[in-house]
């Protein structure tokens, strides 16, 4: 299978790079995409030489490397990711992309006829009911590679019908100690600390802020179609237990492992059509030295914003993306405090136009839109601090 790898230069997209060499026999990677960190590509090309295009977010840095390499294709700028997808002779996209960028990539991996192995939840928050349609009118295939939904798929694999819930696990993130009122004054540096994950930094502060597991249900929703009465999250420290489902025949199944992306990733990559097991059990009491607590919506509100998405869809979701996403990058900046992150959310999610059924192109508009306002609420606030 000739792989499109889009953001190589990140966590997943590294680790996706040692699955590839673990298989040569199943994999080449024939395309891949970095942002700022460009300086990985000479060491992945030694590596793959049957790599014939690369995307560079930066033109100039992409026409220095491309007279560096001559045989190899360049693309950069706003519409570099998508040339890449269509110009590569890859037949499965990859998306290991952070954030609003990754879902134009997607949807052109679908129209292109390529399988696509989703790393990039955003994608979906953003245009799950989009991607879902495309999905149909192309024939499309979509692979996740969130570990929670890899887990997912596994149980409900098994046998769909006696699914009565599906539940995610959290593992509370870098603040899942601290009470609401000692969240006031924690730092980027403390909420870069995750206690079970090595990830990029947006993930790290959205599994801070409990939003990364919001739009895991909200990925759950689009990707097996469930509503978010039906999705549900249980807090558990060692991030052994990938998430699970409870039956209507009584008990759940879920998935247990060693905390490892490159296992998610590998099934994703073999689309599925490799072995493995769930683990079948009675009682959560069954598992000695795992802990597992219950989700408390009082000590981390920001879930209630995947029920908001969940039950309006349309334009919700990239409100909620883009607010996020731009809440995120002040707070590192430190200009803003961790507890703004929400605040800016739920305004944006209140004053922000709604439409119900957008094009893409609405889509668009709309994230735009919510970015100018989520800088002018951060402007706002920061200046409290
Ligand atoms: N890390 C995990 O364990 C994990 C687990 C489950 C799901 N995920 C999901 O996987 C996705 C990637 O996460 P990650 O932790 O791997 O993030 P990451 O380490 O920050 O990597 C993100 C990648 O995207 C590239 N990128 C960012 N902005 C870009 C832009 N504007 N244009 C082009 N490329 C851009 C980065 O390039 P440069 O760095 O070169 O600028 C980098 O290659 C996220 O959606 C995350 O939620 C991650």
């Amino acid at each position: 299978m000739k792989i499109c790898l889009l953001g190589a230069s990140g966590s997943i997209g590294k680790q996706t790079i040692d699955v590839i060499d673990k298989n040569p026999k199943d994999f080449s990677l024939v395309a891949f995409s970095v942002g700022k960190r460009t300086r990985c590509i000479s060491y992945i090309l030694r590596k793959h030489p049957e790599v014939k295009y690369i995307c560079i977010s930066n033109k100039s840095k992409a026409r220095e490397y491309s007279r560096r390499y001559p045989n190899i294709s360049f693309y950069s700028g706003d519409n570099g990711l998508v040339e890449l997808i269509r110009n590569s002779d890859s037949e499965m996209v990859v998306n290991a992309l952070v954030g609003f960028v990754g879902l134009l990539p997607s949807i052109e991996a679908i129209k292109c006829h390529k399988k696509l192995a989703l790393a990039n939840k955003e994608s979906l928050v953003v245009g799950g009911d989009l991607i879902n349609s495309f999905l149909k009118e192309y024939n499309g295939e979509l692979y996740p590679i969130d570990s929670e939904h890899s887990a997912l798929w596994k149980c409900l694999k098994v046998d769909s019908l006696d699914v009565n819930k599906l539940i995610l696990t959290a593992s509370g993130g870098s603040f899942r100690k601290l009470s609401r009122e000692e969240l006031k004054d924690v730092t980027p540096e403390d909420a870069l600390k995750h206690p079970t994950w090595k990830m990029g930094n947006k993930i790290t502060i959205d599994s801070a802020t409990m939003l990364n597991k919001c739009f895991e249900i909200i990925e759950a929703g689009y990707l097996f179609n469930y509503p978010y009465s039906k999705v549900g999250v249980t807090l558990h420290d060692e991030s052994y237990l990938h998430s699970y489902v409870s039956l209507t025949s009584g008990g759940y199944r879920g998935e247990i492992s060693k905390p490892d992306m490159r296992n998610p990733i590998k099934f994703a990559l073999y689309q599925g059509n490799i072995p493995f097991k769930t683990s079948y059990f009675k009682s959560l009491d069954d598992l000695k030295g795992l802990h597992f607590h219950s989700f408390d919506i009082a000590r981390f509100p920001a879930i209630k914003f995947a029920k908001v998405v969940l039950d309006k869809k349309g334009t919700m979701g990239t409100i909620l993306n883009r607010s996020n996403e731009e809440a995120v990058y002040a707070f590192l900046d430190h200009k803003i405090s961790f507890l703004d992150i929400e605040r800016i959310i739920e305004l944006s999610l209140k004053n922000m136009k709604y439409i119900a059924k957008p094009t893409l192109e609405d889509i668009l508009e709309i994230d735009r839109l919510t970015k100018e306002y989520s800088h002018k609420l951060i402007k706002e606030l920061g200046g409290h601090r």
